[in-house]
């Protein structure tokens, strides 16, 4: 013990900041430092004992995950045991179920009540207890106590814990690729390849799935479904059900039970029917023998996810059959196994602008309202929070309120396919946070949505949680280090909606970037600003993000959410903007929530600003609660969230050397590209609206931009004058553009001093085009048009807002009268393009 003692002062003493590759996440067990420790050791549990556990089951791997995090946390080696006898003794760590515990160790804690994964933990005297309902709570109760182990928190604690609702899935939007020599590519994910398919198949090498496993148990995560909901038919063929076996045996350790999505046409699809007819008897039964084949490879197989008549996708409206038809199909066949499925509520049709009243809010309670009571008890409605999809805002789904004689669950997406795509910081619990907390007033009484998903308003028992996660073979998973904290959060709020964002993203801090108050100060600071700041510089007032929804769903693009069938209409024109889904007047939406809520929504005396354009078609000289116009909000927003956006690299500078340099030098990547396009943001969309509403910022600040040089404005050598489109994607519409090499030059007319200089210019995919700036000749710096290697967001072919992007020198000595040239060369499909320059005095943002 003393030797163990002083190994870890020794190792505590060379305070390890090494490289970090972001694969542990926030299991990293980091050591903690010896003033953490100090005191605890010496009557620190020497022993794990785990009761009955079953082989390769959750409650071994809560005891070789005890032995792991105590080993890396305080540096204590422990032996683990399943002596019954030991149960009671001292300076033990006790791992079990609640009926193992009471047959070897006879007593139990005072009033326990615990349901289905729930746990209890006591780390109250010399022992330590940790009683699961099952061996999964018994992992969610070990991972909780390392948790507060990882954190440097020793207080004695007992207490129970049980989770929200039975169903908290992941979902992953894997592709299998069929056909392709291809790595499976996952659709809106931003972090690598599947772990799961490669060339059509289940992967042979499925290293990353018990990791995962690990990480979603961790955060008490009991399920998974493995592919897209837009799926591949040919899961279903037996090497590839084989395959699920071979993952679903890779969870199994972790307590993950794994489901798959199906293809509704899949018996016609694979050839083997010329129909997909629910009510078809052939079709019946290939679906039954398909069912009973699964759960012959997979006794615990969770379920079927099913994406129908959505997007493309086949489903039962095709023969006339109605959507419980075509669920209770699947509920039939899984349904003597004790498997579920869960029917997505995201169905709608494409609409015509035109038609005033046409509206996709809509369309969920239009398809699922009448057939309330139609589906078999095994069946859950899977709803997206909002009534169109993952948008920065959008009131709850008034769905939830129309079918209280179905369960339901709610699905959140934690890829920011939306919001930004992993290269921006967004912190998404708060927003997720405004849903759960929405009282949706079901016949006049309070319930809110997280009591509805939780089934505790409707009385359901089947209930709970899908996060579209989309991790890859990414070393940080989803894609960047920061957007971890969005998983971990949400494994936290689906066990407990009601628990602290703020406290959420502060455990998450300490357990993945250590106990240094100034890093887990920032880092907090940071997230919890970063949804209204993204909400700020996209889109504000309920009017969606306003990304490019026709393309890549990432830069700014406006106009593209009108004149199409997609229907996330804003219907701006040049005097007005909004959906207006009023009764009165509109779509009739404001009618589909409960009553209280419906006379909320109604009227713009009672609708609060956040979503008055989703609900109302105002002027742009409306004046809003807060006594600004509509307009006036556009502007001071987009330039609010852009300056919130300038301090996330400067906070996150002022811990260098508190972080180790690995994760420190990418995470500052991605912050210092975030301020850049926060700018590209800021910019577009004031200028869009600008344009389209003649009406001014009253700040003088939009279409002013002194320090700003543009880029056609130089004196240009084989660079050409280019139109960007959309062209608000251009600082003044115009880029210029090169395939070969290209200079543009310019006096400068600057006071002599010091200055950022800052270079918009665009990186699209198809090549790597290289950059010089010079000043009288003399290089400042160069850069490559590389971002692609760094970030994971879609990429676009084209000069626009996805593709826009800032480089900034700073401290660049400059006297007035120097020459500044800025060296362009394409290579391949990109051209060396740039949009502007900035020379900006010391504190200054262009
Ligand atoms: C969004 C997303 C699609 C996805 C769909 C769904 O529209 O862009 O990629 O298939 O949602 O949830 O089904």
């Amino acid at each position: 013990m003393i030797l163990q003692s002083l190994v870890l002062l020794l190792l505590t003493a060379i305070a390890p900041v090494f490289a970090e590759t972001g694969i542990d996440a926030w299991l990293r067990y980091a050591p903690l430092s010896s003033s953490v420790t100090r005191g605890h050791l010496n009557s620190f549990p020497n022993h794990i004992v785990a009761l009955n556990a079953t082989k390769d089951g959750p409650l071994s791997s809560a005891a070789s995950e005890l032995q792991k995090g105590i080993k890396g946390i305080l540096g204590l080696n422990l032996g683990v045991s399943s002596s019954q006898k030991s149960c009671s003794a001292q300076k033990t760590i006790v791992v079990s179920t609640l009926d193992s515990y009471k047959s070897a160790c006879g007593k139990l804690p005072p009033k326990l009540d615990l349901i289905q994964d729930g746990y209890w933990l006591s780390t109250k005297g010399e022992s330590v207890q940790i009683i699961g309902q099952n061996e999964r709570g018994a992992l969610y109760g070990a991972f909780q106590y390392l948790s507060l182990l990882g954190q440097g928190n020793f207080s004695q604690v007992a207490f129970a814990s049980n989770p929200s609702a039975p169903i908290r899935w992941s979902n992953q939007w894997d592709n299998l690729n069929a056909g392709t020599a291809a790595h499976g590519s996952i659709e809106r994910g931003y972090g690598g390849v599947s772990i799961f398919f490669e060339n059509g198949y289940v992967k042979k090498d499925l290293s990353r799935v018990p990791l995962y496993g690990r990480l979603l148990a961790s955060v008490g995560l009991n399920g998974i479904v493995i592919n897209n909901v837009n799926a591949d038919a040919t899961l279903l063929n037996e090497t590839n059900l084989e395959g699920v076996k071979r993952i679903a045996d890779l969870f199994r350790p972790w307590g993950v039970q794994v489901g798959i999505s199906l293809n509704f046409a899949s018996p016609q699809v694979l050839g083997e029917l010329d129909t997909f007819d629910p009510l078809d008897e052939t079709v019946i039964k290939w679906w039954t023998d398909k069912s009973n084949r699964i759960y012959e490879l997979v006794p615990d197989f969770a379920g079927y996810l099913v994406k129908a008549n959505s997007e493309g996708q086949p489903g039962p409206l095709t023969y006339n059959r109605t959507l419980s038809q075509g669920a209770n199909l699947f509920a039939k066949a899984i349904e003597p196994h004790g498997g579920i499925v869960v029917f997505r509520a995201f169905v709608y049709d494409q609409l015509n602008e035109t038609d005033w009243k046409a509206d996709r809010a809509n369309a969920a309670v239009e398809f699922f309202k009448d057939l309330d009571g139609q589906f078999d008890s095994n069946v859950l409605v899977q709803i997206k929070f909002g009534p169109i999809d993952f948008q920065v805002r959008e009131p709850p789904s008034p769905l939830f309120v129309n079918i209280p004689k179905t369960p339901v669950s709610i699905e959140l997406e934690v890829t920011q396919e939306y919001l930004g795509q992993q290269c921006h910081l967004v912190y998404l619990p708060p927003l997720w946070q405004t849903i759960l907390g929405f009282d949706m007033r079901a016949n006049g009484r309070q319930s809110y949505i997280r009591d509805i998903v939780t089934g505790k308003t409707f009385n359901h028992k089947l209930s709970g949680y899908a996060g579209v996660i989309n991790i890859g073979m990414n070393d940080t998973w989803i894609g960047s280090h920061l957007a971890m904290s969005n998983m971990f959060a949400f494994g936290r709020l689906a066990w407990n909606p009601q628990a602290d964002s703020q406290d959420i993203v502060e455990e998450w801090t300490r357990l993945t970037f250590g106990l240094n108050r100034d890093v887990v100060s920032a880092i907090v600071s940071m997230s919890m600003k970063s949804w209204p700041a993204y909400e700020d510089y996209s889109g504000n007032l309920g009017i969606q993000t306003l990304t490019d929804i026709l393309y890549t769903h990432y830069g700014a693009n406006p106009a593209s959410q009108d004149n199409n069938g997609w229907g996330q209409w804003t219907r701006a024109d040049s005097k007005t903007i909004g959906m207006d889904r009023t009764v009165s007047n509109g779509t009739g939406n404001a009618g589909q929530y409960a009553k209280d809520v419906a006379h909320m929504f109604e009227y713009t005396q009672t609708t609060p600003d956040d979503l008055m354009l989703w609900f109302h078609h105002v002027p742009y000289t409306f004046k809003l609660h807060s006594g600004k116009t509509v307009i006036q909000h556009f502007y001071d927003a987009h330039y609010a969230g852009s300056a919130t956006a300038q301090t996330f690299p400067t906070t996150w500078k002022s811990l260098e050397g508190q972080i180790d340099a690995e994760r420190y030098k990418e995470v500052l990547y991605r912050l210092t590209y975030q301020a850049g396009h926060s700018l590209v943001w800021r910019d577009a969309i004031s200028e869009f609206y600008r344009n389209l509403s003649s009406i001014p910022d009253q700040l003088n600040r939009v279409r002013n931009h002194p320090h700003r040089i543009e880029a056609e404005a130089m004196d240009l050598s084989d660079f050409t004058i280019v139109d960007v489109d959309p062209t608000e994607c251009a600082s003044k519409y115009k880029a210029i553009a090169t395939n070969g090499t290209g200079t543009a030059t310019t006096k400068l007319n600057v006071p002599s001093g010091k200055y950022n200089v800052a270079v918009n210019y665009y990186d699209v995919m198809g090549g790597i085009a290289n950059y010089e700036v010079l000043l009288n000749g003399k290089s400042v710096g160069t850069w490559k048009g590389d971002s692609e290697n760094y970030l994971g967001h879609d990429y676009s072919s084209f000069l626009d807002c996805h593709s826009a992007i800032r480089i900034t020198f700073e401290g660049v000595k400059i006297k007035k009268g120097d020459t500044l040239t800025i060296k362009g060369t394409g290579n391949a499909l990109e051209q060396a393009a740039i949009d502007y320059v900035s020379i900006l005095p010391q504190g200054v943002v262009d």
